[in-house]
């Protein structure tokens, strides 16, 4: 960390000794003031829940910048990643801090190919669920499971552990995701077939049948490798402080995503995508593009507390590029399947134009994220929309990973352990049963 030579002086009201804070720069974004010494000095925390104004952790993965509506994965735009790169270069990026070059490229493949199938008792230990269970339920037990079944690459302190749990999870992640939706349909399990590319095997696994052929259509292939891309790391959302957090106790890599895989089951976060879906499902059930004013109301009436779902980031304070990448990847999907009057894409084109417009979103600066229009294109793609978290889980996978590593490799590491402003009851006694009123 490069100190910065201006310092943070925290002075108090009551005559107490101020205390000077080092601050460092980063190589962009805000500096941060360094208050670990904080406590050990002034036998005081700083309380900041939600986390609005703390880093967390120093790290040198992905760069968000709000304002601009800017995402760079180690310094690369996602604009330029999304159109020249693909979900595994991109995977490789992340992972190792630079983009292969070919031979590195057909390695990195080879091994994340070699490595899709599961442990066939996992197919057995799936059974013990309902038929009709969310997905990212199953998708929580199967990743826990994991460790269940990879005994030797459990430890996460050591290097060679942490790098084949990574493309162990990486590489099984798809064949988990379809496994959980063949289930609840009733269908055989579709095994990996090692000549496809990642998201034309994950298509082939979730689509195809032992009656016939399936021949993954190349447009819905690179719309789903770019799903993949666009998913794939976000600084430290919910899910990967989830994931930091977990890990820094040490458990192992499959127990830490698959509480990565829980936290981003909620629709503040990752579940936003099947519910803005759900959504513009309940206007097109109101009456369509007429309602969106009747909708747009209840959503500006706190007291109605609806959200427009797939508005709003707690980073991005413009337009999220990932969700600009989406729209024009709906475009093309829909233009390849022949749905350009697709009803709810229309529908979701018409709310946004009138949110845009609209002075409580521009007061408050919301804008499209990239869920508004993931799960548009993911349903033309077929994916039922009860699946699309776990999809997007799946593209997480190597972001949580990625993150997790750094941590581990971190001197500075420490357990994750935030304090508290206590506000309950102050020390007293029990009183006997009888005594109680
Ligand atoms: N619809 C209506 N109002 C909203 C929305 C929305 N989608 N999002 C925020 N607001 C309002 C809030 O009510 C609040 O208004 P107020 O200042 O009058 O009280 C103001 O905008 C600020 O919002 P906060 O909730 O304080 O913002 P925060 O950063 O905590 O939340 C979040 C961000 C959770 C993403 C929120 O915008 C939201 O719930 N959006 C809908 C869910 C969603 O799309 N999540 C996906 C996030 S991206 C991802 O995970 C891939």
């Amino acid at each position: 960390m490069t100190p910065s030579d201006v310092k943070a002086t925290l002075s108090f009201s009551d005559g107490s000794p101020s205390m000077a804070l080092p601050i460092y720069k980063g190589t962009v974004g805000p500096e941060v003031i360094d208050i670990r010494k904080l406590y050990a000095q002034t036998g005081k925390f700083t309380y900041d829940p939600g986390f609005l104004s703390t880093a967390a952790c120093n790290s040198t993965i992905t760069y968000i910048d709000g304002d601009k509506g800017e995402l760079l994965y180690r310094g690369y735009p996602i604009e330029q990643l999304a159109t020249n790169c693909d979900f595994l270069e991109t995977c490789y990026l992340l992972l190792n801090g630079e983009l292969p070059n070919p031979s590195q490229k057909i390695a990195f493949t080879k091994l994340v190919t070699n490595h899709t199938m599961v442990n066939e008792q996992m197919q057995f230990f799936l059974r013990g669920f309902r038929r009709d269970a969310h997905p990212m339920a199953i998708m929580t037990g199967l990743v826990g499971a994991l460790s269940a079944f990879y005994h030797d690459s459990t430890d996460i302190n050591n290097p060679q552990h942490r790098e084949i749990s990574a493309i162990r999870l990486i590489a099984k992640m798809p064949t988990l995701v379809s496994m959980a939706y063949k289930y609840t349909v009733g269908q055989p399990y579709i095994y990996p077939k090692n000549d496809l590319s990642y998201a034309g095997n994950f298509m082939r696994m979730m689509f195809a049948t032992p009656c016939e052929e399936y021949v993954p259509n190349d447009v819905l292939v690179r719309a789903m490798d770019r799903i993949f891309i666009l998913h794939a790391d976000h600084e430290q959302n919910a899910s990967t402080s989830t994931v930091r957090l977990c890990g820094s106790s040490g458990t192992n890599p499959f127990a830490a995503i698959a509480a990565g895989v829980a936290c981003l089951w909620g629709p503040a976060h990752g579940g936003a995508n099947e519910a803005a879906l759900n959504m513009l499902g309940d206007v097109q059930k109101m009456g369509g593009v007429e309602k969106i004013g009747e909708f747009i109301k209840k959503v500006k009436d706190k007291e109605a507390g609806v959200k427009l779902m797939g508005f709003g980031h707690r980073v991005y304070k413009n337009y999220d590029p990932r969700a600009k990448l989406m729209r024009e990847t709906c475009h093309e999907v829909l233009g390849a399947l022949g749905l350009e009057n697709d009803p709810l894409f229309k529908l979701a084109m018409a709310l946004e134009k009138i949110a845009l417009e609209d002075e409580y979103f521009v007061a408050r600066k919301l804008y499209p994220n990239v869920d508004f229009y993931s799960g548009i294109v993911q349903r033309a793609i077929g994916i039922p929309v009860s699946l699309f978290t776990a999809v997007f889980a799946l593209a997480r996978t190597v972001g949580w990973i990625a993150q997790l590593n750094e941590m581990i490799g971190d001197p500075e590491y420490k357990i994750g352990r935030p304090r508290q402003l206590f506000n309950g009851a102050t020390a007293r006694d029990v009183k006997p049963l009888a005594a109680r009123v």
